[in-house]
């Protein structure tokens, strides 16, 4: 697989509509965005540009804000209408803060100037680029909230993420897939760095080889010199016979050390030289062997820090390094949530046979603000089990772990009681109730008043749906799937 394939998988390309009523000009827009990967269409005047809305669907609007006889802006309910998640940038060779005003107001994103020259017209749309793809993300987080499972994928080493961070990783691994060069894969536990040795293995011209791993920490000193290198007959007491080191069982091909922070200094040492040298010498014996292997190894220490400290040979440091992937913690990337979730859901599904159809959009606003402080292995258990749980097609909130439910002690902090109570006006005080009583009997009162449309309930109490719907649950307002019916009454 070529670095090309791998992008093209992860970032799907923006889907672009130009408009401008000098054809060169958009033709001028539209291949430099081309040429930035995205995709385009073209339209002259208003009327163009929303049959384009009405046909195809589109992440941005980049429109000229005079079109001949026609105003820009004109355009904007349209795209309103027809594609509300689609932004629109203007772009005017007539700068001013007033059009720029009046352009936002009107409900553009953003605008930017007609630049005279290439460079910074390359530059400009780069930007505008960036901010429609972190928008897109954000979007997609938000989307992903009320979800089927229709992800259907039976491939266990799948890597599930469009997020840019995501997106960085495979860049990096398709560098790494395609080159013999040693690989240093760091990241917190459960982030995926076993995930992605594998796939650098799989998706590179040597992966008929052979790809061995093994974990580092799993094994004592003597062990793991002997497994490495492998032994001569009599070196120690059992060495009955010759065995071959996993250098020379993985020939040709790559060899994974995961847990490498914690090897010892004298064994970095000959591990400095297999890497540095392509030769080992089994335990025991006073002969080299020559051997051909890729190296890549993973930890979720501070090897710079163990450099530091002299805990780990910063010759070898650098040895291994020579790509390097840093596997984003997982609350680094939300947006990556639900698809994780549908996929493991769907995973679960299809191992166990159980119909499971969807998440509800409460469970995912959970899941979503949660800290995950294992990662995607945390995910990944949390949804097994809450699978294993659930008697219904959905997953509920009720299913998941209760440090999942009550999420992170952050949002729910005194700052948001306080914003509640702040609004607790109609809420008439009686002496003698406690604190929790009354909050109750507000988010009570609130939602009743609002018909239960919770969006609208964590508005008016100044805080988030999550929170809302955590404590609405805790306090026995709402279960499965709705209100609890008579439980909101005042009073
Ligand atoms: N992007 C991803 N898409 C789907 N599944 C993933 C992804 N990343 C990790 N996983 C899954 O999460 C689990 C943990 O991943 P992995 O074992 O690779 O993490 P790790 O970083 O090696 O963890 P540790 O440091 O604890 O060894 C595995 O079951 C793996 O298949
Ligand atoms: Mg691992």
């Amino acid at each position: 697989m070529t670095e090309e394939n791998v992008k093209n998988i992860s970032a799907a390309p923006l889907r672009i509509l130009v408009v401008d009523d000098e054809p060169h000009a958009a033709k001028f827009i539209s291949e430099l965005l081309q040429a930035d990967g995205q995709q385009t269409e073209m339209a002259h005047d208003i009327a163009g540009a929303s049959a384009a809305l009405e046909k195809g669907s589109f992440d941005l609007v980049l429109c000229d804000m005079r079109l001949d006889h026609e105003e820009g802006t004109e355009l904007l309910p349209a795209v309103k209408r027809l594609q509300p998640d689609c932004l629109t940038v203007f772009i005017t060779g007539y700068g001013s803060v007033d059009t720029a005003v009046r352009a936002i107001h009107e409900g553009a994103f953003d605008y930017i100037s007609k630049p005279l020259d290439l460079i910074q017209m390359e530059t400009e749309l780069k930007t505008v680029v960036a901010r429609t793809l972190k928008h897109r993300e954000t979007l997609g987080a938000k989307k992903g909230a009320s979800l089927d499972i229709p992800i259907n994928n039976e491939d266990e080493r799948h890597m599930v993420g469009r997020s840019s961070a995501m997106i960085s990783v495979y860049g990096a691994l398709a560098r790494a897939a395609l080159s013999r060069e040693n690989v240093l894969i760091t990241g917190e536990s459960g982030t995926g760095k076993e995930l992605v040795a594998t796939a650098i293995h799989e998706k590179g011209p040597w992966a008929a080889k052979p790809f061995v791993t093994v974990n580092c920490c799993a094994l004592s000193e003597n062990l793991l010199e002997s497994e490495l290198f492998g032994h001569v007959r009599g070196a120690f007491t059992g060495a009955v016979q010759n065995k071959r080191g996993l250098f020379e069982v993985a020939n040709g091909g790559t060899l994974f050390l995961d847990e490498i922070g914690d090897i010892s200094l004298s064994l970095q040492v000959k591990l400095l030289r297999a890497i540095q040298e392509g030769e080992i010498k089994p335990v025991g014996s006073n002969e080299t062997v020559r051997v051909d292997v890729r190296v890549i190894v993973a930890t979720h220490r501070d090897l710079p820090q163990y450099v530091l400290d002299g805990k780990f040979r910063e010759d070898l440091f650098y040895r291994l390094k020579v790509i390097s992937i840093q596997m984003p913690p997982l609350r680094d990337r939300v947006s990556d949530i639900p698809d994780l979730v549908r996929y493991f859901a769907s995973r679960f599904a299809a191992k166990t046979g159980k119909p499971l159809t969807s998440v509800s959009e409460e469970a995912m606003d959970f899941l979503t603000h949660y800290s995950w402080p294992g990662n995607i292995r945390e995910l990944e258990n949390a949804i097994g089990r809450a699978a294993a749980m659930s008697r219904t097609a959905t997953l509920f909130p009720e299913d998941f772990p209760p440090e999942i439910m009550d999420g992170d002690v952050s949002s729910h902090s005194p700052a948001t009681i306080a914003a509640a109570a702040s609004h607790a006006s109609e809420t008439v005080i009686s002496a003698g109730e406690s604190l929790e009583e009354l909050e109750r009997r507000h988010i009570a009162n609130t939602l009743q008043s609002v018909g239960f449309n919770k969006s609208r309930a964590a508005d008016i109490l100044g805080i988030d749906r999550v929170t809302l719907y955590r404590k609405a649950f805790k306090y026995g307002l709402i279960s499965k799937g709705g209100p609890r019916k008579g439980s909101a009454s005042p009073g």
